[in-house]
């Protein structure tokens, strides 16, 4: 969460600053601010509580001088309310000419700040970042060089940070620091770019770095330098960014949900391509990076949010597939109990950001217990792919709403992609069933177009049910991830109760739930595929409807028996079971985006929500 950016070079900072802050607003929107190095006026600041618009808003009234150099940071409020004095930037040292932006948490600011207050320091802001501020300006004056400064400071600090800092004494500098969350480097001509992902600066330069864990980066317009936070050189690996630019933009839609939904053919098809050839067999070259893959006896998936849903769906397809035993967990409830795993276990982490902290956490800790880690990951440079022993991208662009969409679909492919390959490699299958499943996924992208090309009634009930309380889900094997996801996003968008449930589980205790008039949308698994399923779910609807629910059901097309009994249909194209979850997954997008539009709301930050989730 927060979003930095920082540009030292001949164009207008003002300009790179607040484009980069627009793309990294996913990462949080309670505030915003920035400051810059005026030859003349010196260090100028301006932050402002609320989305960007407000911060951009003033400049235009009460513009700052265009400069050269600046840092700039949109927050999501840790310590301390969302208003001015505790946006960022924090200025720091008796006149106020150094200033530092922060995302993270500084573990130990309590103890520092006292240190501080001891000194006589006075403090603005509630925030741990102010003392990072006024710690790197106190030894400036003692050290007299700000990279010595700096260096000292970040060694005493213990949590998790990015930070960038920038003094009035040095026009042509700006210093960055990294441990525990996320920094990159964008390298232009003449100019030099940083940001909290690639996303902020790929308007400018596609070269980048990616800068580890505990280094320090000297950034000057036409040089950088990395080295460790105890001064070792570190040689900068740069990487092309493969985004496009236009990509993270609206391109004409009302928001970036709505463009991210329509994008989905393209994410699905980009992450099939290159890894499944025409007669359908998969060849994932990633896998090379990871020694003994034959000899794994289980795979432990690793993942938050909808990322853990994606894992869910995963399980079903590596479990059918490959045969392998497959469990998902939650990464910060797998952290922190005593989980049993080595150096035969395949722990896959799927992550958006690459940057969940939780995530990474259980990483580095499935890790040091002996584990290989594989990542499915979306964002490049990001600091999942550097610590996982390989890393399958999914080439979904980047997703800028908050709440995830085409990077799930996305991470589904991958999922069925990992499956099929692991199944050819311990040849669990049969080559020609192998290739047949294949086939059928090399369809998903014409599938998910035709799905995307017949949901006006999926809008029309989105908005017609706006005035609902509470909506429950329903859904039995892949199913019953996607209705957990159908809830999930009901309640990030449109704040009403959700609730998804396996459909199996419905008369242990949700049953209770349903009254006359409650809405409950049914994942109903295929006639074809599952044949034991399909008319257990079909009992569940008569069973809800009797009692007085209205059923939304998706469906596969020409399902006769859900036609039947439910009160509405979705249809979606046979296709085989286990991928159908990409289909079905696209109604209830457009279901909770539509009844969050028609309540007014703002799809694409919803409120309290950060999209990449940097601190535990
Ligand atoms: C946050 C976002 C979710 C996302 C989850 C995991 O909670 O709001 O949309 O699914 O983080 O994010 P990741 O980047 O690890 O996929």
């Amino acid at each position: 969460m927060c979003g930095i950016v920082g540009y030292v070079g001949p164009g207008s900072s003002l300009d790179v600053l607040l484009s980069g802050l627009k793309r990294l607003e996913y990462r949080g929107y309670d505030s915003a601010g920035i400051s810059v190095i005026d030859q003349e006026k010196g260090l100028q600041t301006r932050k402002r509580a609320g989305k960007l618009k407000v911060l951009v808003d003033d400049l235009a009234l009460s513009p700052l001088p265009d400069t050269h150099i600046g840092i700039g940071h949109t927050r999501w409020a840790t310590h301390g309310a969302p208003n001015d004095i505790n946006a960022h930037p924090h200025l720091g040292g008796e006149h106020l000419k150094l200033s530092l932006i922060h995302n993270g948490i500084i573990e130990n600011f309590s103890e520092l700040k006292k240190e501080l207050i001891d000194f006589g320091v006075k403090f603005s802001s509630e925030t741990d970042s102010e003392v990072a501020a006024h710690l790197v300006a106190r030894e400036y004056e003692t050290v007299n060089d700000l990279t010595q400064a700096f260096r000292n400071v970040v060694r005493r600090l213990q949590g998790a940070f990015t930070l960038l800092c920038i003094h009035e004494d040095y026009e042509d500098l700006i210093l960055a620091a990294r441990r525990n969350s996320p920094l990159v480097i964008g390298l232009g001509v003449g100019e030099n770019f940083l940001g909290s992902d690639v996303a902020a600066f790929v308007e400018f330069t596609k070269k980048a770095v990616a800068v580890g864990q505990d280094q320090i980066v000297e950034l000057r317009a036409d040089s950088v330098r990395i080295t460790s936070f105890e001064g070792a050189e570190i040689i900068p690996e740069t990487f092309e960014v493969s985004w496009d630019a236009s990509a993270a933009s609206k391109g004409g839609w009302p928001s970036f949900m709505a463009k991210e939904i329509a994008d989905q053919p393209q994410a699905v098809g980009d992450t099939l391509m290159g890894r499944l050839s025409s007669d359908g067999s998969v060849k994932l070259s990633e896998f090379s990076g990871l020694s003994s893959l034959t000899e794994m006896n289980r795979i432990i998936i690793i993942a938050c949010g909808t990322a853990a849903y994606a894992g869910e769906v995963a399980k079903y397809a590596i479990e059918k597939w490959a045969k392998i035993p497959v469990s998902v967990e939650l990464a910060h409830e797998f952290r922190y109990r005593d989980p049993v795993l080595d150096s035969q276990t395949l722990v896959l982490a799927i992550s958006q950001s690459g940057e969940t902290m939780d995530t990474l956490m259980a990483v580095r800790h499935a890790k040091e217990l002996g584990a290989k880690v594989l990542s499915i990951c979306n964002t490049q440079g990001a600091t999942l792919a550097r610590e996982s022993d390989a890393t399958i991208y999914t080439h979904a662009g980047p997703e800028v709403a908050v709440a995830s969409t085409k990077a799930f679909t996305a991470q589904l492919t991958a999922g069925f992609l990992v499956a099929l390959a692991l199944a050819s490699m311990r040849k669990s299958m049969g080559a020609v069933e192998l290739r047949e499943l294949g086939l059928e996924l090399l369809k998903l992208p014409r599938h998910v177009k035709e799905v995307l090309e017949s949901v006006e009634r999926m809008r029309f009930l989105g908005k017609r049910l706006s005035g609902a309380k509470s909506i429950l889900f329903l859904g039995r094997n892949v199913g019953y991830p996607i209705a957990l996801e159908g809830a999930l996003k009901l309640k990030e968008l449109a704040y009403i109760h959700a609730e998804g449930f396996a459909a199996g589980e419905l008369k242990h205790g949700p049953i209770a739930l349903i009254e006359q008039g409650q809405a409950v949308i049914v994942v109903v698994p295929s006639p074809k595929g599952n044949h034991s399923l399909h008319p257990k779910v079909i009992s569940n609807i008569q069973e809800i409807k009797a009692r007085g629910a209205v059923v939304i059901a998706i469906a596969e097309k020409e399902d006769r028996l859900v036609a039947e009994s439910a009160d509405e249909v979705f249809e979606i194209a046979p296709t085989n079971p286990i991928m159908s979850a990409v289909l079905a997954v696209i109604p209830l997008q457009i279901f909770a985006m539509e009844l969050a539009n028609a309540k007014g709301l703002d799809v694409d930050q919803p409120r309290n929500l950060a999209k990449s989730v940097t601190v535990e």
